[in-house]
């Protein structure tokens, strides 16, 4: 039984979470992944779960802690996914009857063109053949631009180290001007922050990039600081 100290102010919402990483196949036995654990994911999903919302989770390859949780989270459906193409698939069937979307996937942000159904071998002395890539379908970008459901909203993520180019937050803003949700959650990673790890520190921008709060402490104190405002959002927009 999860406990109520939020109150159940996503009563009858439905609320679609995709957590984990997509992987890619390159041949039978190899694929193009990423470190997301999952865990912040699951951590939404139970936490707007204990709100009192129906929820959907996409897992994708969760680590093998995280998806030991999953069962006993008290979830209304799991749909376990692999790829990209897959996740996209489940997202948008469960977008199309959803209040909220929230992306907290990594997705794998290119495949390889071709994955040969048999094991690729090497050739001794001989280089391995470059394995060329095409960019994935951007899921977040395509629910913000379909709003498959009105009224509905939809927030991503983002994880980001600071470059030459700018901080963690001017990248994070200049994304969510990008992307088109109505919120982004901006993490920084690396460096034993974000991946793998229980605390987080993040900054909730809207669309237009401008600063709605910041949070920081467990995944699941940022979940629900998420939670805090995405509730709002979508009680303002049933009125
Ligand atoms: N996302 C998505 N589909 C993709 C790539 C990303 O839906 N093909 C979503 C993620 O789930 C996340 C948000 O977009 O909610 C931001 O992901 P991120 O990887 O930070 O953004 P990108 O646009 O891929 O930019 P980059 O990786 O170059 O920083
Ligand atoms: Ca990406």
């Amino acid at each position: 039984v999860e406990d109520d100290v939020a109150g159940r102010d996503l009563a009858g919402r439905r609320v679609v979470v995709s957590a984990g990483g997509t992987r890619e196949p390159i041949d039978p036995v190899r694929f193009i992944g990423n470190r997301s654990s999952g865990r912040q994911g699951v951590e939404l999903a139970r936490a707007a779960r204990a709100r009192g919302a129906h929820v959907t989770l996409v897992a994708a390859n969760l680590a093998p802690d995280v998806a030991a949780q999953v069962p006993g989270a008290g979830l209304g459906e799991v749909v376990a996914v692999e790829t990209t193409a897959q996740l996209r698939e489940a997202v948008r069937a469960a977008a199309a009857s959803a209040d909220v979307v929230v992306m907290a996937a990594a997705v794998a942000d290119f495949r390889p063109v071709h994955a040969p159904g048999a094991k690729i071998k090497k050739v001794p002395g001989r280089g391995p053949e470059p394995i060329a890539l095409v960019e994935n379908p951007d899921v977040l970008a395509e629910l913000a631009h379909d709003r498959l459901r009105a009224g509905q909203v939809v927030v991503g993520f983002a994880a980001e180290t600071g470059d030459a180019d700018g901080s963690v937050l001017d990248h994070g803003r200049a994304k969510a001007r990008r992307k088109g949700a109505d919120l982004l959650v901006v993490n920084a990673v690396g460096e034993g922050r974000g991946f793998g790890v229980d605390a987080n520190d993040v900054t909730v921008v809207d669309g237009a990039g401008e600063v709605v709060v910041t949070a920081s402490g467990s995944k699941r104190a940022v979940a629900d600081a998420v939670w805090d405002v995405v509730a709002r959002l979508a009680a303002d927009r049933a009125d």
